[in-house]
């Protein structure tokens, strides 16, 4: 198993055992829990420089507390990063959003099994290993066997979410599972900004895909509100496009890095 220490995950042990992982480690597993097309990856303090840049859109157009929408949070780092530079005072609510929030633990010997609420397999580990490609296949292929087999052996799982526990602590933070291409009404009109990080990128979504998630955005955002869409490059560089709500169309308020990869959509009719 040497070659594979870089696949050494152990992820019993970080989210039900609860151990005291380094930065690394907890960068490892997110990176290898797959979502669909995306998967969990995010690192600290890796959008600094659009965060302040979308604090002075805000300090600019409200001064009124605001609701805002973070989507696509994963552990939930980044926002509580913003949360940290926003303070407090300017916050209503910040919602965090994201399709894969809550997760189910199954153990079985030296078997663990990742499975999302509506019984998903995203990952599986062989001896606190990450198993990959062919035997994660093979175990994907039988997912839902796994879990009727689980349920006849009386092997029960542990839910837990998946959110840094310093997110659980703000007051005014609340998140729910939502998926960007299928939104709940409840939501709709309901946010002064909108912030999209690592998640709407050609990489992982066709163009179709995005046209739908832009419908979302725009149906969830107010008049006159302020939507950040983010891609953080290999290089750690930021690329970026702040957009306007306004006559219910997305205005260009700012490129960031030469902008948006998908500005072109969001400005369409
Ligand atoms: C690469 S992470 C980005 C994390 C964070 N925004 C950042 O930039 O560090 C992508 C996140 O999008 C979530 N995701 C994938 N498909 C989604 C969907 N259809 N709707 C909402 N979230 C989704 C994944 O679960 C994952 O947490």
């Amino acid at each position: 198993m040497k070659k594979f220490n870089n696949l050494y995950t152990d992820i019993y042990g970080f989210f039900i055992l609860k151990k005291n992982f380094n930065k690394n480690r907890v960068k490892k597993i997110f990176s290898l829990i797959r979502v669909d097309n995306t998967f969990k990856t995010t690192n600290p303090n890796r959008m600094f420089d659009v965060n302040i840049i979308l604090k002075n859109y805000i300090k600019k157009f409200f001064s009124n507390k605001i609701n805002i929408c973070d989507l696509g949070i994963s552990s939930g780092q980044s926002t509580l990063e913003l949360y940290k530079e926003l303070k407090e005072k300017n916050i209503n609510y910040l919602y965090g959003f994201d399709k894969q929030i809550f997760i189910k633990i199954f153990k079985f010997k030296n078997l663990v099994f990742l499975y999302s609420l509506d019984n998903n397999l995203l990952m599986v580990e062989y001896k606190k290993y990450c198993l990959r490609y062919r035997y994660f296949i093979f175990f994907k292929q039988v997912e839902k066997i796994l879990i009727y087999l689980f349920k006849i052996m009386k092997i029960n799982y542990y839910k837990t979410d998946v959110l840094v526990p310093g997110l659980h602590k703000i007051n005014n933070f609340k998140f729910c599972e939502q998926d960007i291409f299928n939104m709940e009404k409840k939501y709709f009109n309901y946010f002064d900004v909108v912030r999209v990080t690592n998640l709407l990128n050609y990489s992982y979504f066709s163009r179709q895909k995005i046209k739908i998630a832009k419908f979302y955005l725009n149906k969830i955002s107010k008049e006159n509100s302020i939507i950040l869409i983010n891609r953080t490059n290999d290089k750690k560089k930021n690329i970026a496009s702040i957009f306007r709500k306004r006559n219910g169309k997305f205005e260009l308020l700012e490129d960031i890095n030469g902008g948006s990869e998908i500005k072109d959509i969001m400005l369409s009719l």
